[in-house]
């Protein structure tokens, strides 16, 4: 059975709170996906999201807090970088990853030293979270390597019993999950590129935000799930294509006998399903999983998505993209 969708009105947000406190999940909507919450202080809550994803219990998840929340239930310590991070773009598309305060559970955290904290700009997601007065575990609300919800449709049709109530946010904003910066250690660290720009964190803090790969080379790095090669994937096979290419490479999948979905600025001409994308990255974010998840539901043979331009305010989607390529495809990822 799928879930109930709710409109947030005081009543629905009375009732997803009291879900949260015996234990069960909601699904939340937030300005970057729609997320599958529970109790970030209650285990067995924790553990009900690791078991509904189907995703591996090692793979850490955020928790979302309130516009001035007392991060010290979280947090050992807030260093002066997170401060500044927080004064600058909290609420909003940020998470970050700070030292694990004592007391903070293993399933939260993945078994790391450090936890995840992001305090959403959602009007619904803020309203639940000022309501519950706790921490809420939220990874976005897709099966584990799936394509991420940006609709509340999107997650009902997910998950089926183990989320009753799905409070109905609208469409996403953002529409990519969150930047993670990681400022637990001696330098700021990009873990995922996102809405907010690896420069525009920089400019806050007056120094540079290392890439992972600059990182790496000074010390090991923490698993982040979407940091797998394979990730966000739809069903039907998907391969980026260059724009100019495009119209080629559709032509000879079709000669070979294939329904073609594209995703490309201009109609390549020939697709069985051809979805315009817009030009500008944000816009383009907004839309990304809800193109894929419609190319995905036609049951056709291969998806051409026109590579995405070069540049920083395209690294979000690139990213997002570059997985989704990898782990297309029927029963992958695993
Ligand atoms: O925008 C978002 O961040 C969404 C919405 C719902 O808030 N949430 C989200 O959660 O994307 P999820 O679980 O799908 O992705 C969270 C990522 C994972 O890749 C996880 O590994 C990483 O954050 N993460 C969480 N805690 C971490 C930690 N302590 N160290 C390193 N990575 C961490
Ligand atoms: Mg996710």
């Amino acid at each position: 059975m799928a879930a109930r969708i709710d409109f947030p009105t005081q009543a629905a947000i009375d009732e997803a709170v009291a879900v949260l406190r015996a234990g069960g999940l909601i699904g939340l909507p937030t300005e970057t996906v729609y997320g599958l919450a529970g109790d970030a202080a209650n285990p067995a809550a924790v553990a009900a999201i690791f078991a509904a994803k189907g995703r591996p219990n090692d793979h850490p998840v955020i928790v979302h807090v309130a516009p001035g929340a007392d991060l010290s239930r979280w947090a050992a310590r807030v260093p002066d970088d997170a401060r500044r991070l927080i004064d600058a773009w909290w609420p909003g598309p940020l998470t970050l990853i700070l030292p694990r305060a004592q007391g903070v559970d293993d399933a939260v955290t993945g078994g790391q030293d450090t936890v995840g904290l992001r305090c959403p700009s959602h009007p619904v997601a803020q309203a639940v979270l000022a309501a519950f007065g706790g921490g809420v575990a939220a990874p976005s609300a897709n099966r584990f390597g799936r394509v991420s919800p940006t609709t509340a449709q999107h997650v009902a049709g997910e998950f089926g019993d183990a989320v009753p109530l799905v409070l109905d946010g609208g469409a996403c904003e953002v529409g990519i999950e969150s930047t993670i910066v990681d400022v637990s250690g001696d330098a700021p660290v990009l873990l995922r590129p996102g809405h907010i720009a690896a420069a525009d964190l920089a400019r806050t803090l007056g120094r540079p935000v290392l890439t992972r790969a600059q990182a790496e080379a000074l010390r090991a790095t923490p698993r982040v799930s979407g940091a797998l090669a394979a990730h966000y994937a739809p069903r039907t096979p998907l391969e980026l294509v260059a724009a100019e290419a495009l119209p080629a490479r559709l032509a000879a999948a079709r000669a070979a006998g294939q329904a073609v979905g594209a995703w490309s600025r201009r109609d390549p001409g020939g697709a069985a399903r051809w979805l315009a994308a817009p030009a500008e990255p944000e816009a383009y974010a907004h839309q990304l999983y809800a193109a894929l998840r419609a190319l995905d539901g036609h049951g056709l043979d291969l998806l051409l998505v026109e590579a995405p331009p070069d540049g920083e305010r395209w690294a979000g989607v690139r990213d997002r993209l570059g997985r989704a390529a990898v782990g297309s495809g029927p029963g992958t990822p695993v």
